[in-house]
């Protein structure tokens, strides 16, 4: 659904060395979540974007793991290591740092280990996870460790550093959808990012790529690999059209950038918005913003659903069903419909909703409204950005 076009001589292969020049807390104190505004300068690219296309960043690692990996390897990091299709060898930290996944391990290491262990405790627990009758618990194993849990846990199956990263995989770019309009800011990408932190097996984690921006980039000086990913997601071409945009979380990023290009170009559609996170007080991304496109005419309503406010939760798709007549109107009148965010539960719930809204309004069969939502997708009026 997306390529990239070289508009300039930056692209995915090539990728423009931009700096981020803003980095804001968008949650208030006392929230679960960390959702952060980033501003990302593109003077001097020739990049150019439109609402609706997402920025690729190339993320590095963060150094205390590749220095904790050298530590365990009784590496210098200075070590030649030769990667896949690489013209030339590096030195091993730098393929740690900027070239490598240190997340993901698979089966394939766990059996290298289990043939150089030279402990017989450490072999006998390798081999054990590599018997046909623990293929979950396997998998469930790897799911909770990096390549350092496996080094830090099996010290007496020594890699060398040629060895550890022929197991590795390559680090890739992350997308994150434009949340910025270049109607408004053709010199900048403004992006939404949930930045992800947990824990497994005891160790701290982190998402590379979103930590990555919210940790490890000085503002204004880094240099931040990114390139532009076009896209067919986009606001209705024709700007007499109405849009129904449902965007709950970091979903909501390419809707703020449908309302800064539709405002912009004072597209006469109406627009609908509809946003979730946890709670109103903390959670509610850009409130201020949506108040302003409202005054000004430009968002003509927006329906939100916080999830963790009441005792029962509360979805966006509820707030659907809830507006059914009213969303079967704008629909039947031509509006486009518009989705982003997690594919795996809301996307598909969202589609249900649809789904019922069109046959209990339109007073049709489950069937009917299945052919009802396929000729909307056919005539681009049902598009869907979900991750
Ligand atoms: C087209 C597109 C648009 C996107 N737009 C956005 C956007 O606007 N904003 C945004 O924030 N993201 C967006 N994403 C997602 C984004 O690309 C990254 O996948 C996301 O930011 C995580 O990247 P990371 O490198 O920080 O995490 P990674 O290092 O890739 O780690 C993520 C992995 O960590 C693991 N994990 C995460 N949480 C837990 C947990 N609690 N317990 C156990 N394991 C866990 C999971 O295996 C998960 O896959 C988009 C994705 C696509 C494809
Ligand atoms: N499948 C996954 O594990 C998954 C999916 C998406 C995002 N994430 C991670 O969660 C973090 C934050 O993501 P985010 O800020 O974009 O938003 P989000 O976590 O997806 O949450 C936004 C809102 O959507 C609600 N929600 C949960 N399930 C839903 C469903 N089935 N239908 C509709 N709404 C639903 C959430 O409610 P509650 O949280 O109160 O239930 C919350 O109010 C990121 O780190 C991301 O990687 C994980």
């Amino acid at each position: 659904m997306s390529d990239t076009v070289a508009t300039s001589a930056y692209s995915k292969d090539n990728p423009f060395p931009a700096r981020v020049t803003e980095n804001r807390m968008l949650n208030g104190p006392g929230s679960a979540k960390e959702t952060r505004h980033f501003v990302v300068d593109l003077r001097g690219s020739g990049l150019t974007y439109k609402a609706g296309d997402s920025l690729g960043v190339y993320p590095s690692n963060r150094p205390e793991e590749v220095d904790e990996i050298l530590r365990l390897l009784g590496a210098t990091g200075e070590e030649p290591v030769l990667l896949p299709k690489a013209a030339a060898p590096l030195p091993l930290r730098s393929a740690l740092t900027s070239s490598l996944a240190l997340a993901g391990p698979t089966r394939r290491i766990v059996d290298t280990l289990a043939n150089k262990a030279t402990d017989a405790a450490e072999k006998a627990a390798l081999q054990a996870l590599l018997v046909p009758e623990a293929k979950d618990a396997l998998t469930a194993w790897l799911d909770e460790r990096e390549f350092v849990d496996l080094l830090a846990e099996f010290p007496s199956a020594r890699l060398s550093p040629q060895e550890l990263v022929d197991h590795m995989r390559k680090l890739m770019p992350r997308l994150y959808s434009i949340a910025s309009s270049p109607k408004a800011h053709p010199q900048e990408i403004h992006l939404t990012v949930a930045i992800v932190r947990y824990e497994t097996n005891h160790r701290a984690r982190v998402g590379v790529c979103t930590t990555f921006l919210a940790d490890r980039v000085a503002l204004g000086s880094t240099p931040t690999p990114v390139f532009v990913s076009h896209s067919h997601f986009g606001p209705p071409e024709d700007p007499s059209k109405d849009a129904i945009m449902v965007g709950p979380g970091t979903g909501i990023a390419p809707f703020r950038a449908f309302l800064q290009d539709r405002g912009a170009s004072g597209a006469a559609g109406r627009n609908w918005i509809f946003f979730g996170d946890q709670r109103r007080s903390t959670d509610f991304l850009y409130e201020e913003e949506w108040a302003k496109w409202q005054q000004q005419g430009t968002l003509t309503r927006i329906d939100t659903a916080f999830s963790r406010d009441q005792a029962a939760k509360v979805y966006v798709q509820d707030r659907m069903r809830e507006q059914a007549a009213e969303l079967w109107a704008w629909i039947k009148a031509g509006a486009f419909f518009y989705v982003c965010g997690d594919a795996k539960r809301m996307a598909k719930d969202v589609d249900l909703a649809l789904h019922e809204v069109i046959a209990s309004q339109g007073g049709m069969s489950p069937a009917e409204a299945a052919d009802y939502v396929k000729l909307m997708k056919k005539e681009k009026r049902y598009q869907r950005d979900v991750y």
